[in-house]
């Protein structure tokens, strides 16, 4: 065969090895054509040189905020899906989300493909946010949107007043999407609590940044995740709670787990490496801490960076991803909407934090590849699971994304071999379109070398496209639209009896 393009020399890395060293990838029309040793060099075909280092899938970013309509400063999809290539990361599942008033999906995914189609550097697909999941949605439009579009999932929200479902409405939800094998992810966190610590605290004039975290306890996150998890057991349904933050609402995954129950968690690298003590003021600006402020808030405690990573290792979460949901800083629509009149009203910021572009190089710095192996909290085949393969295979990609595998597109990231990858995250060196990063002078022991998307070089480090050492070689409108299929790892009913009930009880009102 002539192969477009062939990647030597490199130690490919799978979800469930590392192979030896001397194989190659041979690529050809942006699809893996095999993986060998000695494949033949036509005169037309380019190798890279991969001199000794990992290669990896690219990364799979299943959580990703991208021109959300109640996000005037975040991030948009020509400067967020460049941040991603820059970052070893070749697709990403963002939201398109239903207002209350959307009576039908129809013009909620035109405009979410009006405002993605042309600009994207990376494949991406969607997820829909339910905010108003009426019969007709339920019935009619999911199984035709999964059929034609290929959307094969969902989020719902336990909190926030625009975007809050009733207990009542997210059974609904779930039975229908039971039916139709798609992912349902929830977002799980005790609206009422919430207010009601909220209203005390603001009560108090305790409106600084940094009450965001106090207003927000992990027992609001906890009373949530078990209340999803009952409501998933009593559907007999399967559910993915996203950006868990904390051990206890962890520990509730963990327990359903062992009875077999088909839940899955997500967790972020900001409730990875980050405290809640980042949302203090510095000296120099008493609002700074408002460039932490997302939800669920980041922990006080050391205890639960040391539970989530166990976690991770275990199995308990099934992915890793980024939750990009950023708002520029420094702007008056983004998280200064916090500060009126010099006055700090920490509930008026706008949540989230960017992360779509240091997700790999942050998860693998704590790989054998970058810290002696007794230190590594995870290993290569797992990182690759967590960033790649689990959360192609969990919404629907499994085959094409996520893999180094013959048929699977040529998505992966080549490190640079060695210590020569090491940087520090600096916003300076940033490809999104905010203002700053929460990982500012964090140490990071590699960075993606090349990017490579269906077989194109996107990402080149070494190019000095943009004179900054370093640079986005790949075109805004390469990245394509995915449809989706079904999920492979969350399918089918446990068929199993809830805690509580008795055998054939649930069938007299299913
Ligand atoms: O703080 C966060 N995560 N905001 C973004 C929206 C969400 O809930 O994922
Ligand atoms: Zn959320
Ligand atoms: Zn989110
Ligand atoms: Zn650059």
């Amino acid at each position: 065969m002539d192969f477009d393009l062939i990647i030597s020399n490199g130690i490919l890395v799978t979800a469930s090895e590392v192979l030896p060293a001397g194989l190659q990838i041979g690529i050809k029309d942006g699809i893996i054509a095999c993986i060998g040793k000695d494949l033949p060099v036509s005169s037309t075909t380019k190798i890279i040189d991969c001199e000794g280092a990992y290669v990896t899938p690219g990364g799979v970013d299943s959580h990703v905020h991208l021109a959300q309509k109640n996000s005037p400063t975040g991030d948009g999809w020509e400067t967020g899906s460049r941040s991603a290539i820059a970052g070893g990361t070749t697709t990403i599942l963002a939201f398109a989300s239903q207002s209350r008033d959307d009576a039908s999906l129809y013009p909620v995914l035109e405009d979410y493909h009006r405002k993605s189609r042309g600009q994207s550097y990376c494949d991406y697909g969607f997820h829909f946010i339910l905010t108003n999941p009426t019969d007709a949605i339920l019935q009619t439009e999911l199984p035709a949107l999964a059929a034609d579009h290929g959307i094969t999932s969902v989020k719902l929200y336990m909190t926030y007043d625009a975007m809050k479902l009733s207990d009542r409405n997210i059974l609904s939800v779930l039975l229908a999407t039971r039916a139709l094998g798609m992912t349902t992810m929830i977002h799980a966190e005790s609206h009422d609590m919430i207010a009601h610590i909220i209203a005390g605290l603001e009560r108090n004039s305790h409106t600084a940044p940094h009450f965001h975290a106090l207003a927000r306890p992990r027992i609001a996150e906890d009373e949530a995740s078990y209340r999803a998890i009952a409501l998933a057991e009593l559907a007999d349904a399967p559910v993915l709670i996203v950006h868990m933050s904390s051990e206890v609402a962890m520990s509730h995954v963990r327990d359903a787990q062992t009875r077999l129950l088909p839940i899955h968690a997500e967790t972020c690298p900001h409730y990875l490496f980050l405290l809640s003590a980042a949302l203090r003021p510095s000296p120099e600006d008493p609002f700074s801490g408002a460039k932490h402020v997302c939800s669920p808030p980041l922990r006080h405690h050391p205890s639960d960076l040391t539970a989530l990573w166990r976690g991770l290792q275990n199995g308990t979460f099934t992915v890793l991803s980024s939750d990009h949901a950023p708002s520029s800083y420094a702007s008056p629509l983004g998280k200064q909407l916090g500060m009126v009149d010099g006055i700090p009203r920490f509930s008026a910021i706008p949540n989230g934090l960017p992360g779509l572009e240091t997700r790999l190089p942050l998860l693998f710095s704590q790989t054998p590849a970058c810290l002696p192996p007794e230190q590594a909290k995870l290993s290569l085949p797992r990182f690759v699971e967590l960033t790649a393969s689990a959360p192609a295979a969990l919404y629907g990609l499994a085959g094409r994304k996520g893999s180094l595998a013959p048929g699977a597109d040529a998505d992966l990231v080549v490190w640079f071999p060695g210590a020569r990858g090491r940087r520090v995250v600096r916003q300076a060196g940033l490809h999104h379109g905010v203002d700053y990063t929460p990982f500012e002078g964090v140490g990071v022991g590699n960075w993606p070398r090349w990017t490579v998307l269906r077989g194109r070089v996107v990402w080149d480090a070494d190019a000095d496209v943009e004179g900054e050492g370093g640079g986005v070689v790949g075109e805004k409108g390469f990245g394509e639209y995915l449809k989706r299929g079904r999920g492979r790892v969350l399918v089918g009913r446990t068929g199993g009896v809830p805690r509580g009930m008795e055998v054939g009880e649930r069938e007299f009102w299913l």
